[in-house]
């Protein structure tokens, strides 16, 4: 009796031990328009799974930051694409006193809040839609994804940087209430941000992000779709987490 126990034991032990093994290396693809909340949740989200996470629209900041600051012209994306893979373009995992956002550095200088202005903002798309800099950013994102664990958020994640992800999320809300966010975001930064302004900005950045030619930001087939108008950040990432916990139970 107890060494059949003993042997129930054992054998729940090695079942739950695949299952954790099956939730250690999953690959999370987080995609949606601006300002839907997917870097917060991304970021919370891998935080309670112990995961590493990749702000991929941070990256595009950063090229288009190199861009403004190197005096490289916006529609030279062969030139930019080559800044940006010279340039040692780092995140690491953001502490409270940066609300909690990835710190983004190049070359050692940090550049965390001004990636995060207007001006960049309204840069980012056009930059972001040249094939040479997507080629460079895609290369970097599928190789920092390649050994699962990973929650990485954009607008290609399940779609082009991972179409083998075990789970992809499109998360969405109104553009009303993507603004609204973006506004309060921007008053924690110091800005004076006009909403209807905002509003505008999003509208043109989603439509552009859309109908681009390259990786346009698109729903994957196989995507959760979530909506995040009524929803908090507690509720969202743990619909997350418990749709990876599922994944990984049928993982095993
Ligand atoms: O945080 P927010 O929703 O404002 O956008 P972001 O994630 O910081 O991304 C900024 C911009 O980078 C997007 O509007 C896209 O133009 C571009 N981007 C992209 O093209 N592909 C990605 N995987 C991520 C971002």
């Amino acid at each position: 009796m107890l060494s059949q126990l003993g042997q129930v034991w054992v054998q729940m032990e090695t079942s739950n031990r695949t299952a954790s093994h099956a939730l250690k290396t999953l690959k999370v693809a987080i995609d949606g328009p601006a300002g839907a909340g997917k870097s917060t949740v991304a970021q919370l989200a891998a935080k309670r799974l112990g995961y590493l996470y990749i702000d991929t629209g941070a990256m595009y900041r950063a090229a288009t930051w190199l861009a403004v600051h190197r005096g490289i012209a916006i529609t030279d994306g062969q030139a930019i694409a080559d800044a940006a893979s010279k340039a040692n373009i780092r995140l690491e995992q953001g502490d409270e006193s940066t609300s909690n956002r990835v710190k983004v550095f190049v070359d050692d200088q940090d550049i965390t809040h001004g990636i995060r202005t207007n001006e960049i903002s309204d840069l980012v798309s056009p930059v972001s839609s040249h094939s040479p800099l997507r080629k460079v950013m895609v290369a970097q994102q599928k190789e920092l994804a390649k050994r699962g664990g990973v929650v990485l958020d954009g607008r290609d994640i399940g779609t082009v940087v991972m179409p083998d992800a075990n789970l992809k999320i499109y998360l969405t809300a109104s553009p009303e209430i993507r603004a609204k966010r973006r506004l309060k975001d921007l008053q924690a930064l110091g800005e004076s941000p006009v909403y209807e302004e905002l509003l505008m900005s999003i509208a043109d950045r989603d439509n552009r992000d859309s109908s681009r030619a390259d990786s346009p930001l698109k729903q994957a087939e196989d995507a959760v779709v979530i909506i995040t108008d009524n929803l908090t950040i507690d509720q969202v990432v743990d619909a997350i987490v418990k749709l990876c916990l599922a994944e990984a139970e049928e993982k095993r």
